[in-house]
């Protein structure tokens, strides 16, 4: 089949490289010749400033110019296509509604060359991007204003999880097509071929506005598990003593019925999805005249959840962070990802600002380059006050408390360098619960604070600061 995927970001970029490994004829187009350019050159250190996932670069080098093609050029590759997937990103606006005017942009430039195409076989337009339920009937209308003959629309939400984007796209839980007509699933099932009867792997057929449901009650659902989480278990780690939240942890999620997943306890679930796609719920429930309180507390406590340990280390362990050196382990929204927005992160070093800190010392595995983009001085001079460093170390050398923001692994075996490199008394604000050896830090003098626990003073000082 002949593809072109519109916008080459995470999930597009992905989408490309997995859909042309089972030799489709894919061409990812964007309007970012930079990017594209990067891409084009086939080399890890290129694509990886944009997209940083395990094995994309490599499935790349192996199918460009064969199987997988990219430009900035659409109306050269229009002809003879047989499906055509948006992949643009759909950002919150202020008011928690969703901006589709990269999507609107897009849909109108397809619209207008698909009107003038000489072929005239059947293709079928599939947001991939989530946007708000009716955007398929919003997408049919643009082509009817542009006389598009023999064209469908589609709707096949992604559910990749960035860090795992390539494995989860060659095994997801679940496929989900919304069309109306025969032909257009006809299309996606030869597109899908891989997954339409596989044992593991659930291909859902369905209408346009279910699929994108699909898509929101998913993401809504898993972010009410952390918020509840955070809310509720991680607040009475913190309240009673002698409450352990490894143990609390093991009895809740024993029970089948419920899950592990989110049950690890954290500064709040960042990323470009749960965040926007909770608020435009929210959005398009209440502009519908129906109550979405829930949802709105769960988003709350998120929101809230980024900054509380600084709170905490100045309510519980009375810390003044004006004029203090502060190291930050982690920038990425999670591990495995050198993507930062609506990372906790980002709230973290907002609030430390705020407070009048010193200095930010911060470090991440991939995000350091993102970084200096989201931090830019010219935005904020205030962001003067970061620096940036290549190791957890180098990070830690020179100040008086540290600040954990993403759960990479390199973090649980930190204790040693801590030890090395900062004396106690020193403060170890712990966002992710990733010290597991933190009561031998506590024997030898260091504050610890995580979420989930009570504050523990270092044994041989007063515990203040
Ligand atoms: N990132 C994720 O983990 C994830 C997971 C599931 C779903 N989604 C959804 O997928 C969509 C894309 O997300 P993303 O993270 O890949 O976005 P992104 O911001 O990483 O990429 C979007 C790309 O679209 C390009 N673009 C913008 N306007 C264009 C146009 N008119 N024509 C062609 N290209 C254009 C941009 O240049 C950019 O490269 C969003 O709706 C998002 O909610 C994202």
């Amino acid at each position: 089949m002949k593809i072109i995927v519109v916008g080459t970001g995470f999930v597009g970029l992905t989408h490309a490289a997995t859909t042309s490994e089972y030799g489709h004829e894919v061409y990812a187009y964007d309007i970012d010749a930079k990017r594209i350019a990067a891409y084009n050159t086939a080399n890890a250190a290129q694509i990886e400033r944009y997209v940083n996932e395990p094995g994309l670069a490599q499935i790349i080098a192996e199918n460009i110019n064969r199987y997988l093609f990219f430009t900035t050029d659409v109306a050269s590759i229009i002809e003879g296509t047989d499906a055509i997937f948006f992949c643009t990103a759909t950002p919150p606006n202020h008011n928690g509604s969703t901006d589709l005017s990269y999507y609107t942009n897009a849909a109108n430039t397809i619209a207008e060359l698909l009107a003038k195409r000489k072929d005239q076989r059947r293709v079928v337009l599939v947001n991939k991007s989530t946007v708000p339920v009716g955007t398929a009937r919003y997408l049919e209308g643009i082509l009817r204003e542009h006389d598009v003959p023999n064209v469908g629309v589609a709707s096949n939400p992604e559910f990749l999880p960035e860090g795992d984007a390539v494995e989860k796209s060659r095994k997801p839980d679940r496929v989900v097509v919304g069309a109306d007509h025969e032909n257009d699933f006809r299309i996606l099932r030869r597109i899908y071929s891989q997954f339409v009867n596989h044992v593991r792997i659930r291909y859902i057929e369905t209408t346009p506005e279910t699929a994108e449901s699909i898509k929101y009650v998913a993401n809504t659902l898993l972010l009410t598990y952390i918020s509840f989480w955070n809310g509720v278990g991680a607040r009475l780690g913190e309240t009673f003593p002698n409450v352990r939240m490894e143990d609390l942890k093991r009895g809740v999620t024993s029970d089948a019925r419920i899950s592990t997943w989110g049950s690890y306890v954290s500064n709040g679930a960042g990323g470009s999805c749960f965040g926007k796609d909770i608020q435009s719920l929210i959005y398009q429930l209440q502009s519908a005249g129906q109550p979405a309180d829930l949802l709105q507390s769960v988003y709350e406590i998120n929101e809230y959840q980024k900054t509380y340990l600084i709170d905490r280390a100045i309510r519980e362990a009375g810390v003044n962070f004006n004029q203090k050196t502060v190291a930050l382990l982690g920038l990425a929204f999670k591990q495995r990802t050198n993507d930062m927005r609506d990372s906790s992160s980002l709230k973290v070093v907002e609030a430390l600002l705020a407070r009048g800190v010193k200095e930010i010392r911060a470090y991440d595995p991939l995000a350091l380059h993102e970084a200096k983009r989201f931090f830019d001085p010219e935005k904020n001079h205030l962001f003067e006050k970061i620096t940036y460093h290549e190791t957890a170390k180098a990070a830690l050398e020179g100040s008086e408390m540290l600040f954990i923001s993403t759960d990479w692994e390199e973090f649980r075996g930190l204790s040693g360098t801590i030890e090395k490199v900062v004396p106690p008394p020193y403060l170890i604000m712990d966002g992710r619960r990733m010290i597991p050896d933190y009561d031998e830090l506590v024997e030898r003098g260091y504050h610890y604070l995580a979420v989930g626990s009570r504050y523990l003073a270092g044994k041989s000082t007063n515990g203040k600061h």
